[in-house]
């Protein structure tokens, strides 16, 4: 195909399937726990549980229970890239997309890479496949975003933890979603919420880190307007990144202001109210999250074929971009809905005790034999830490 060719060809999402873990955690449990009225976690953040993975989950297990389905589907032909972003890696150096690719099976000519930059780093791996597939329509990539979302046990952030994985095929003619060009970018140093290399929770100035989110989605906006985007009255929803599901609330009043639209409860609601419902159970993913928004609304709403959507990538310290996408007609014959929701409803419930231990859990550091509980009833599990190596087995 000419080069010319190859920029004709729409690329997108082809097929998008999500897992999370094993077990949940109410918001009342912890609202009782610490003496907090429920209400301002269902109502104030707009949280109602949060996934908690079980010992012998992480985020290779999710990502890769994620992608499986998505390859059962599809095969392995034509996927010569696989991108795995995370903020919750597991190895300074080695990718996690490398085990996940051998727990997938896919072949050995295939390059492999992890992305870091917050919750943001999806959407950077989104970029990259679409230029992959932009410039040869035969390949295909393979974007995973999953993380494990820790704060501190009794601190602010605490309510807003959780975990999953959102594996997407980025295909030319896809299924699902058609994504444009241009994207609207916006980087600033902040430090908003950060995680250096000695510590397992990240640490975070919540109110800062609300304020850098709101600049971030001015900025980004601005830039996508003066790159010849939409106009913000064509879109149908928007999905931003949701580290509560409050957030995508405050956010989307911000971009109304700023565009000088006023703000319309009924608007911000039409906009927004189908995306929240699986990071609404689920808590903050991270880099999973406002794909997780994408795959809520398209579960959810009546026919959006032919309807262009708004996305809002953000990534503390910090990084925005606002890209649009079409959603193709026929996609709903193509949805995962009811997997979907069977990922969110197998989640088995824990007592506030057991969800502390559980965050307290970490593998011995002495390079020794250490097997892992068997706890998840997933596909994929970590069996073992062994010399310093991770060991993982298909269940
Ligand atoms: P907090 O101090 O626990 O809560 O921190 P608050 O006092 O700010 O209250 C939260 C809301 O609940 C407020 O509503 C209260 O009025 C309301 P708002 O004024 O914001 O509209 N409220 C109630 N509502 C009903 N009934 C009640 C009640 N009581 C209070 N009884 C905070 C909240 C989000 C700051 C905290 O959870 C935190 O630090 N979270 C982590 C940071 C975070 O999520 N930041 C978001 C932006 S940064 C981002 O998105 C990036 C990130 O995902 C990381 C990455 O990029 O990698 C975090």
């Amino acid at each position: 195909m000419s080069e010319e060719m190859a920029h004709e060809t729409a690329v997108g999402i082809h097929d998008l399937s999500f897992a999370t873990t094993e077990f949940v955690l109410p918001h009342t449990v912890l609202a009782a726990h610490n003496g907090t009225d429920p209400a301002k976690y269902h109502h104030g953040i707009g949280q109602r549980s949060m996934s908690v993975p079980a010992a012998d989950e992480d985020i290779v297990t999710m990502a890769a229970a994620a992608a499986a389905p998505v390859v059962r589907r599809h095969g392995t032909d034509g996927i010569r890239t696989v991108v795995l972003a995370t903020e919750s890696s597991i190895d300074q150096a080695k990718s996690a997309g490398v085990y996940v690719h051998s727990l997938l099976g896919l072949g050995s000519a295939t390059r492999v890479v992890e992305l870091k930059q917050a919750c943001y780093a999806a959407t950077a791996g989104l970029q990259f496949a679409l230029g992959l597939v932009r410039s040869d329509p035969a390949q295909r990539v393979l974007v995973i975003a999953s993380d494990v979302s820790k704060y501190e046990l009794d601190s602010p952030g605490e309510a807003t933890q959780g975990a999953a994985a959102v594996a997407m095929l980025i295909a030319a003619d896809p299924a699902l979603l058609t994504i444009e060009e241009p994207s609207g970018l916006f980087t600033a140093d902040v430090m908003d919420f950060w995680r250096p290399n000695y510590r397992e929770a990240a640490l975070v100035d919540g109110q800062e880190s609300i304020g850098a989110y709101l600049l971030a989605v001015q900025g980004s906006w601005k830039d996508y307007t003066e790159q010849g985007g939409r106009d913000l009255d064509e879109f149908a929803a928007f999905c931003y990144h949701q580290p509560f599901t409050k957030m995508a609330y405050k956010a989307h009043r911000q971009l109304l202001n700023y565009c000088g639209h006023g703000v319309d409860e009924d608007r911000v609601t039409r906009d927004l109210g189908l995306t929240t419902a699986y990071n609404n159970v689920i808590g903050n993913s991270y880099t999973a999250s406002v794909y997780l928004a994408l795959a809520a609304l398209l579960d959810q709403a009546d026919d959006l074929g032919g309807r262009p959507v708004g996305f809002l990538s953000y990534g503390s310290g910090s990084v925005a971009e606002f890209f649009a996408g079409t959603v193709v007609p026929g996609y709903r014959d193509h949805l995962r809905t009811a997997a979907h929701r069977a990922a969110v409803d197998r989640r088995t419930p824990v007592d506030h005790a057991r969800y502390r231990a559980l965050h307290q859990y970490s593998f011995p550091a002495d390079g020794g034999d250490h097997i892992t509980p068997a706890e998840t009833t997933g596909p994929f599990r970590l069996a073992a830490l062994r010399g310093h190596k991770r060991i993982y087995e298909t269940s």
